[in-house]
């Protein structure tokens, strides 16, 4: 059942092309000009007068929400809060007329989830499930669900879910922005077609996947490891950070790499390992000086960008590049390789891959 695959989360790191089209499937129209949602019952009156969205979630579905958060406000223009899930109830959150809840689940059953949807309920919320497990309890309780589609998924860390999550929140976005007519018809279209090559943009990383067995064989031996970047590259670091915690046993910590210099960058010392992303264009002269500072007290640096930024040679030890993409979909790219650091480090050290230690692949418990 594992395809030949030598562990689950590798098999599912490899369907993801696949489980990215299916999350998209019947979702966009046939002119490829439009986000259409044919299970949701959403009245457009009730989607034009969103004023306020909370995302609730744990773990790696609260990483896929902080980009959500990203897409949302910058496609829709709609103020968007994140929340870890356990945390949610406690803090006494504030609820307009107008405030819309996401709750994102790949199994459906994450008692923290529930609990937080539950409680936005109680206030008043509309409650959208973004979840992979049709039928699940947070998909009976949601009043409007978006499945994403991506198949089973075995392995403890998740993999295919998330990216699954992430094409959920870019349609939902998008369709947001297009009811809202916060973006022109042209740039909605434009965007599909970005998006629609995703799948096969993944393929191309996936490809390549050796390079990165060399770094896990590299870092297999570390205390600690940094992950740095900055806006939706600092939320994909926190996904990469919390894979490779989660089966290589190995500490490591995402900064927001201009946040650094203001906090621990003391721990930086010769031959410390960074792995810095930039993606975004806007952000990479930036990143450049971050990337400065850590070298510059002997970090040993892998960056992750893409093929224009090629230059980044010239900054750090070794280069991962990934195609290129609209500004706002890197994420789904950026964070194959921190997928498959984190895997081959897991096989390297011989530890249990798809069964980490004191994990469970779906908490019911608060
Ligand atoms: C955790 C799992 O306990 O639950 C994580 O170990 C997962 O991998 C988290 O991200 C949330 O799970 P779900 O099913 O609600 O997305």
């Amino acid at each position: 059942e594992k395809d030949g695959y030598a562990h689950y989360m590798e098999k599912e790191i490899y369907e993801q092309p696949r489980a990215l089209r299916n999350t998209m499937t019947g979702r966009i129209d046939e002119a490829g000009q439009k986000v259409v949602f044919p299970d949701l019952q959403l009245p457009a009156e009730t989607i034009r007068s969103i004023e306020k969205i909370y995302i609730v979630a744990c773990g790696t579905a609260y990483h896929a929400g902080l980009i959500g958060k990203h897409v949302i406000e910058s496609l829709a223009r709609i103020p968007v809060e994140v929340d870890v899930a356990s945390e949610f109830r406690y803090r006494r959150p504030l609820f307009g007329p107008n405030t819309l809840t996401i709750a994102v689940s790949q199994s459906g059953e994450t008692a923290d989830t529930l609990a937080a949807m539950r409680e936005a309920k109680r206030n008043g919320s509309v409650v959208l499930a973004i979840t992979n497990v049709v039928g699940s309890s947070i998909a009976r309780e949601a009043d409007e669900v978006i499945t994403t589609n991506a198949g089973p998924e075995i392995a403890v860390a998740s993999t295919k879910a998330y990216t699954s999550q992430l094409i959920a929140f870019y349609l939902w976005g998008m369709y947001l922005a297009q009811e809202k007519a916060a973006l022109a018809p042209a740039e909605i279209a434009s965007l599909i077609q970005s998006l629609q090559q995703l799948p096969g943009q993944v393929e191309d990383i996936l490809a390549h996947a050796q390079q990165l067995r060399q770094f896990a064989e590299a870092i297999k031996d570390e205390r600690h490891l940094f992950f740095i970047g900055r806006g939706i590259d600092h939320a994909v670091s926190m996904e990469g950070s919390l894979k490779l915690k989660e089966i290589s046993y190995i500490h490591s910590e995402a900064y927001a790499a201009g946040e650094l210099k203001h906090g621990t960058l003391a721990l930086i010392e010769e031959g410390t390992r960074v792995v810095a992303l930039s993606t975004q264009d806007a952000l990479h002269e930036k990143m450049i000086s971050n990337i400065t500072e850590v070298k510059a007290r002997g970090a040993n640096v892998l960056g992750i960008t893409h093929e224009d930024h090629v230059d980044l040679h010239r900054s750090v030890d070794d280069v991962c590049l990934i195609p290129k993409t609209d500004a706002l979909f890197t994420p789904v790219l950026a964070v194959i390789p921190l997928q498959l650091i984190a895997y081959y480090t897991s096989v390297v050290l011989g530890n249990d891959v798809d069964r980490p230690r004191n994990l469970a692949k779906s908490v019911t418990v608060e």
